[in-house]
């Protein structure tokens, strides 16, 4: 696939793709590009009012999805394979944050974290590599963090979120033989629901440390994920892949 098909918005077309958290932020940023380059995107998320509304605003289907519950992890992916016959491109991005200073922490805002930002993972991306595995081709993205890293208040959430990139590491070496890959991205600080409560002395400090002025938008990550889902980019695999304005130089 060449230069027309970047033009003509085609690089994704035919492909099917699950992306979850596509109710609003990034993952709806990320549906709306995977959409725009001609995949057909199952829009799943906790919230089913809001992967519906996005959904049908791109001609493509919502599920309600917790990403923390095995079950309703295999019958999503169940459904798209009754559905569609074939599953092409997962993206783990439903992510959620219980901030507090580790030694302040309750059990249930580690639990919390936890289940969703990694275990979620693990459960899609065990799910999906089945289908993939047997068809000999897929696209795995993970939506870590740049505060994998390590981030005062986010004791829960970096651990999760390196737990994300082992897991994404893991998945790639295990899958390459089936020409599946995994790539994990590291957005910076991102212009969403989760940023908009962070207060403002704090936001402005993160917002300094920007090489690149500006916070991110969820297209900016949006972008990436289409490329690493496309076939372009089929020699990419176990990357780890920082989208923060150059936030970690
Ligand atoms: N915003 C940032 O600056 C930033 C930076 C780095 C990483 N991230 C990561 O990007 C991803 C998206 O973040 P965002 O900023 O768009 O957040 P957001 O809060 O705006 O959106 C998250 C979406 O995930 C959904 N969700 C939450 N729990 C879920 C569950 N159990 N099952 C299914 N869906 C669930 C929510 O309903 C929501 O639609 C997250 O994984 C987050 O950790 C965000």
């Amino acid at each position: 696939m060449g230069l027309r098909a970047l033009l003509s918005g085609d690089l994704l077309r035919d492909k099917i793709a699950i992306v979850t958290g596509a109710g609003r932020g990034i993952g709806e940023g990320i549906a709306r590009k995977l959409a725009h380059d001609g995949a057909t995107v199952v829009c799943a998320d906790v919230n089913e009012s809001d992967a519906s509304s996005v959904a049908s605003s791109l001609a493509s289907i919502g599920m309600r999805l917790d990403v923390s519950k095995a079950d309703e992890c295999d019958a999503l992916v169940t459904r798209v394979h009754e559905r569609y016959g074939r599953l092409d491109i997962l993206v783990n991005n439903a992510g959620i944050n219980r901030d507090a200073m580790l030694h302040k922490m309750t059990d249930d805002q580690w639990h919390q974290v936890i289940a969703v930002d990694l275990t979620g993972v693990f459960f899609m991306t065990r799910a999906a590599s089945r289908l993939m595995r047997a068809a000999g081709s897929g696209r795995i993205v993970n939506i870590s963090s740049a505060s994998w890293m390590g981030n005062i208040g986010q004791a829960n959430y970096a651990a999760a979120k390196a737990g994300v990139v082992g897991l994404s590491r893991t998945a790639a070496k295990e899958l390459a033989r089936s020409q599946v890959t995994v790539n994990a991205i590291c957005p910076g600080f991102i212009d969403t629901t989760m940023t908009r409560g962070i207060p403002d002395a704090i936001r402005e400090q993160q917002l300094a440390k920007i090489p690149l002025g500006r916070a991110g938008q969820p297209a900016d990550v949006a972008a990436v994920v289409a490329f690493l889902a496309s076939d372009e980019a089929g020699y990419v695999t176990g990357e780890v892949i920082n989208v923060g304005g150059g936030y970690v130089l």
